[in-house]
């Protein structure tokens, strides 16, 4: 049998990790830039959590986590998301206590979730996420969001569209539901066993149904907007004000209501706009969670965030045609024709090396001239080359591959003679 990548996974190889290691390290400089400090919390974690945090009603806990009992009989769960986690740490490790609040906090890494695969749907993916806690500012709801977009625009996407919504508090969600029960209650038999179950837990999932999106009563739901009480209404005008002031574009959806349960206020996605780009526009998801710190243990403090996965960024990037500028060259490449002058150049890649410089020779017992395709392949700034008479003469032969000029020069000189004219 031949093996292959689980489904919904996939190998990222070595043609492809520079592009990952640009993203990620645009990723570190924003969160620095932004003081997003980050955290690394275990890629499992107790089912539970997840059940209090996502809710039990989402897609994500009942069809798409990856649950399973330890050898202690413990049920566990790859995490599907980092916002459970995140907050789980900030309880347990009692940040509410810290001298600066805000808590400002950033992570990357694998997620799961049991979805169907298709374009920019994966079963594993890794996703950077931030997390403000400690704040009900409208002001920091306005610094996630213009965090998101500047990850875009950094890395050259145009095409992109931010839709906000603001989903309420808890009074404004109550009155909602009442009206979304009243709504549905005498048509329900006609949708899904998932909505008949949802139309007394979580009548708000309703809409989102994949099965039951054309129904006519899904058009004329009540709309949240329609509930915000005036605390509520006053906090999302004061969101956008810090928007406008931001000059960040955005277009108010008030069917936008997020997959994972936690939210209330600020709701927020970036989608693609990019022709080409498949079925799956969202690229960034985020929004105010007010009572998931109190939910999870801690004390009743506010909290704000975004998370989007590297995957569909590059598939934006692709689909937008931008190639990032990755740092991927040989410095230099050494040619070695002989036993003695291969010692040589053992010594020589290892100085060069020990200099920060990146270096390479050939391991295939090859000729001179495949030596040199070799160069010409790894798109090696330089070569060197030694042979008896340069050996003798103590020198080597450098090769500027671009202008394909060449001059001896010393060994002992060899290496400051490459970071002179590398740099
Ligand atoms: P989410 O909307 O479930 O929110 O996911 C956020 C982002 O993760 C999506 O916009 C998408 O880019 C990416 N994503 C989700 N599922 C997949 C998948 N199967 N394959 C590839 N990419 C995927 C959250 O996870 C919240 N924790 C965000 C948040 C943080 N809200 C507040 N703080």
């Amino acid at each position: 049998m031949a093996f292959k990548v689980p489904r919904g996974t996939q190998d990222i190889l070595p043609d492809q990790t520079p592009k990952w290691q640009k993203i990620e390290s645009v990723l570190r400089e924003l969160a620095r830039v932004y003081r997003y400090k980050e955290i690394r919390t275990p890629i499992f974690e107790h089912t539970e959590l997840f059940h209090r945090s996502v809710g039990d009603t989402t897609d994500i806990v009942q069809k798409e986590m990856y649950t399973f009992e330890d050898r202690g009989g413990r049920s566990l769960t790859l995490r599907p998301e980092g916002t459970a986690s995140t907050v789980r740490a900030y309880v347990e490790h009692k940040m509410y206590g810290a001298p600066e609040q805000p808590v400002k906090l950033s992570y990357m890494g694998p997620m799961f979730r049991y979805e169907r695969q298709q374009a920019g749907r994966y079963r594993q993916f890794v996703q950077f996420g931030v997390e403000a806690i400690g704040s009900a500012d409208p002001a920091i709801d306005a610094e996630i969001i213009s965090f998101a977009m500047d990850i875009y625009q950094t890395l050259g996407l145009k095409d992109l569209k931010l839709v906000i919504n603001s989903l309420g508090d808890k009074e404004t969600r109550d009155a909602h539901r009442t009206a979304l029960i009243n709504h549905f209650k005498p048509s329900i038999h006609e949708f899904c066993d998932d909505c008949k179950n949802r139309l007394e837990k979580n009548p708000l999932r309703i809409l989102d149904c994949k099965v039951d999106r054309e129904h006519p009563l899904m058009k004329t739901a009540p709309k949240l907007t329609d509930y915000l009480t005036p605390p509520s209404k006053e906090y999302f005008d004061q969101v956008k004000k810090y928007l406008d002031v931001l000059g960040i574009e955005y277009e108010v959806d008030p069917n936008l209501v997020r997959g994972l349960d936690y939210y209330n206020h600020t709701a927020f996605e970036i989608m693609s706009t990019a022709e080409g780009f498949g079925a799956i526009t969202t690229l960034c998801g985020g929004g105010r969670y007010n009572g998931l710190v109190e939910e999870i243990g801690g004390p009743n403090v506010p909290g704000v965030g975004f998370a989007l996965s590297i995957e569909r960024l590059l598939l934006a990037l692709e689909a937008e045609g931008v190639e990032l500028e990755v740092e991927d060259g040989l410095d230099v490449y050494v040619v070695a024709l002989g036993d003695e002058a291969k010692l040589k150049a053992v010594e020589l890649i290892s100085s060069f090396r020990l200099k920060g410089i990146s270096a390479d020779m050939d391991y295939m017992m090859r000729k001179m001239k495949a030596q040199m395709k070799s160069a010409d392949r790894l798109q090696a700034k330089f070569v060197v080359i030694i042979g008896e008479t340069e050996l003798e003469e103590g020198a080597v032969v450098v090769r500027h591959m671009e202008s394909g000029n060449q001059e001896k020069v010393q060994i002992n000189e060899i290496v400051n003679y490459l970071k002179e004219h590398l740099r």
